[in-house]
């Protein structure tokens, strides 16, 4: 059917280098590029500029919530349901991970997208404990100073955790993961891949 191949080609993906296919839209790129640099910012500066550390911890927050609003009306692999899975599934990845047989995903594995949710909270937890400390409640109250303090160590301890599992997946399936969350696109799923 020559008409139904015209129109297919006309979708954006018919430019795409053959067996590649889009998996993380513009907003989950765009996101998780200013995650990392606000976050930077709010770490480097936590120290010695008050003003800049609280304007790019409320930049790395409010980055948060606009992703778990994408996360419901996204595009498929954006999309929370397609990447956030129970306890048992993400042991289950893990122990594959462990000898050597776990599936290869387009979106998300199990254990990446359990670190990306504890990810996502600890960012969230900062904000929260950051506004906390500027209001007369909790001003000046150490707990939550301290808390804070805590919580950001927290967040060295799971980036570098996440970075792992990045450069873990990208070896073992042979592609870079860095480079499809700047560009988007990844190799098409293979026979072994599951259906997600
Ligand atoms: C402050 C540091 C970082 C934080 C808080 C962070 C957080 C996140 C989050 C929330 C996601 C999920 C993206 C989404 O679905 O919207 C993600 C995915 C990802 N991040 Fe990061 N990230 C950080 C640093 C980095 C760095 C430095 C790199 C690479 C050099 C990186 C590489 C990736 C990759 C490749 C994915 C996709 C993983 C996959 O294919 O499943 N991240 N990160
Ligand atoms: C990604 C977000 C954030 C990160 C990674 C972060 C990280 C840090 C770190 C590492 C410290 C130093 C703790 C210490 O020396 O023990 C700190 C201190 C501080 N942060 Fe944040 N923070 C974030 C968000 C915020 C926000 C949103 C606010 C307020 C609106 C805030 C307010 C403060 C204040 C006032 C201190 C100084 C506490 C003190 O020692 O008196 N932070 N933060």
């Amino acid at each position: 059917m020559p008409k139904l191949a015209k129109a297919t080609d006309a979708r954006p993906g018919a430019h795409l280098p053959a067996g590649m296919v889009r998996v993380w839209d513009p907003v989950v790129r765009l996101f998780h590029w200013s995650l990392v640099v606000s976050v930077a910012i709010a770490w480097f500066s936590a120290n010695h500029n008050e003003a800049l550390h609280t304007r790019a911890g409320y930049v790395a927050a409010g980055l948060i919530a606009v992703r778990l609003i994408w996360g419901l009306i996204g595009s498929r692999y954006a999309r929370l349901s397609t990447w956030v899975r129970g306890p048992r599934a993400v042991l289950r990845y893990l122990r594959d991970i462990l000898t050597g047989t776990e599936a290869r995903f387009l979106g998300h594995n199990p254990a990446g997208g359990a670190m990306i949710l504890a990810l996502m909270t600890v960012v969230a937890a900062l904000g929260l404990t950051g506004w906390m400390m500027f209001t007369p409640t909790w001003y000046g109250v150490d707990w939550v100073t301290h808390l804070h303090g805590l919580i950001a160590d927290v967040l060295a301890v799971l980036v570098m955790g996440h970075l792992a599992g990045v450069a873990l997946a990208s070896l073992r399936h042979r592609e870079n993961l860095v480079v499809a969350m700047l560009t988007g696109k990844k190799r098409a799923s293979g026979p072994d891949d599951p259906a997600l």
